[in-house]
């Protein structure tokens, strides 16, 4: 059997669940982690890269032998790390440059699905010095909330929901002026109002065959019940009920087998993981997004939930072999509860010792997010810290057991939705006969 030394790109919880199934293939020979985070360093050798400087990135990987590189997070993906390493002949998982403008460019993702009729909110394109013709255009509107996207990458803060022409005004005055979401809005998408239950489906595409591999449902909002402001997500459950068999099938059939054809017939293939963000509204399913990535909080409950070896699984994607492919998902349900540090999505204070991460339960695992490791002691040190994931045969079961661990893990501040899952726990409830 072949075996690879493994380089994974990302520092997120996201990044400890991919090296957590990485760890598990009898494929991997050594797995090295840029930058890592203490969960990652369980799995593999951490390495202090500056991934933006992709140079750097191609000496370590000549230096260390690296055979196969697999990218966490959408922004080297932007940037074409992909096209950069296939150059000198590396093999990388993860989109190409173009491919990736899926997600780095809403108005070119809005434009591919209107190209290629898949559904998803009428929207209309501004160009940056148009902001007096947005702020008209809003004013002609009669239906409120109206959406307003910066064009480009924004780490999530690039997405306002407008309930009037005056706070649509007001949020294209903070976009312009705010130093980083300035530099996203190129382009300006005013997007109609989508109503409906939001879930995030994930694919592997070689560029021509897709596969789905799991659905689940975020927790994007700071508050219970999807109150206060949005984070990055609170926690994750999968599968989702939200979707049966039939919806699976539509969704695929109309939305992910479509947008993977759309990208090879723009001659841009689409090779890596993709994840759709959906709403669930009442004329079907619609795109709210796509990320050229897995999800974070998704992620850590999507990998565990895995029949098959990710690293073949991610081997087979890269080397277009997906067609003699099959994918199968543990039985059970998996919820995932992020605890967080006081303050977040605001200011927040690091360094706060983490106590219990070794009295977990059997069938939970804890994948780290914001956390680092001084004098050998695991310490708080971002916003999102540890994301700790049940898994159970229920959904209840495997809520019950993420938050009973939860509850044995401290650190000061920490903060936590006590309503993860629930949403799907309604849905079980109400599909009962
Ligand atoms: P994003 O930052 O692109 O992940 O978008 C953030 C969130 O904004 C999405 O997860 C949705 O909850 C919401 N959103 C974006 N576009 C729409 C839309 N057209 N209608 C309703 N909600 C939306
Ligand atoms: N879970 C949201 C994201 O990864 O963008």
């Amino acid at each position: 059997m072949e075996t690879y030394k493994v380089l994974l790109i990302g520092s997120g919880g996201r990044e400890h669940a991919l090296a957590w199934g990485l760890a598990k293939s009898p494929m991997l020979e050594s797995l090295f982690i840029a930058p890592g985070n203490p969960g990652t360093a369980q799995f593999g050798t951490n390495v202090s890269l500056d991934v933006d400087d992709f140079e750097a990135v191609l000496e370590f990987i000549e230096a260390n032998g690296i055979t196969f590189v697999v990218i966490g997070p959408e922004k080297p993906l932007v940037d074409g790390l992909t096209d950069y390493l296939e150059d000198y002949g590396h093999k990388v998982f993860g989109p190409s440059k173009a491919a990736a403008r899926l997600e780095g460019s809403k108005s070119y993702s809005k434009s591919i699905m209107q190209k290629y009729g898949i559904p998803t909110a009428a929207y209309h394109v501004f160009e940056r010095h148009e902001v007096s013709q947005i702020r008209e255009y809003i004013s002609n509107m009669d239906v409120f909330p109206v959406v307003l996207k910066a064009d480009g990458l924004a780490a999530g803060k690039g997405v306002f929901i407008c309930s009037s022409a005056e706070e649509a005004s007001d949020v294209l005055d903070t976009i312009l002026n705010d130093v980083n979401l300035s530099a996203a809005a190129d382009f300006f998408v005013v997007e109609e109002f989508m109503q409906g239950e939001e879930v995030s489906v994930f694919a592997l595409s070689d560029g021509q065959t897709a596969k789905l591999i799991g659905y689940a449902q975020d927790h994007k909002r700071i508050g219970d019940n999807d109150t206060g402001l949005n984070t990055g997500g609170m926690g994750a459950y999968a599968p989702a009920p939200l979707l049966d068999q039939a919806a699976l099938e539509h969704i695929f059939n109309t939305i992910v087998q479509p947008t993977i054809d759309a990208m090879a017939m723009e001659a841009t293939p689409y090779k890596g993981v993709l994840y759709t963000g959906l709403m669930m509204t009442s004329e079907g399913p619609k795109v709210v997004e796509y990320n050229c990535r897995f999800g974070d909080p998704e992620c850590q409950v999507i990998v565990p939930s895995l029949e098959q070896d990710l690293l073949e699984m991610m081997l087979m994607t890269v080397s277009g072999r997906l067609e003699y492919a099959s994918f199968s998902s543990k039985p059970g349900y998996f919820c995932s509860v992020v605890m967080a540090s006081k303050g977040y999505p605001g200011a927040y204070m690091k360094g706060f010792p983490i106590q219990g991460l070794g009295l977990v339960d059997e069938d939970v695992t804890v994948f780290h997010s914001g956390t680092a490791e001084i004098d050998g002691q695991i310490v708080t040190h971002g916003g999102r810290v540890l994301n700790v994931v049940g898994h159970g045969m229920t959904l209840q079961e495997a809520i019950d057991k993420a938050y009973a661990s939860v509850e044995r893990i401290q650190f000061e501040g920490a903060t936590y939705r006590i309503d993860i899952g629930q949403k799907g726990l309604r849905r079980v409830a109400s599909s009962r006969p």
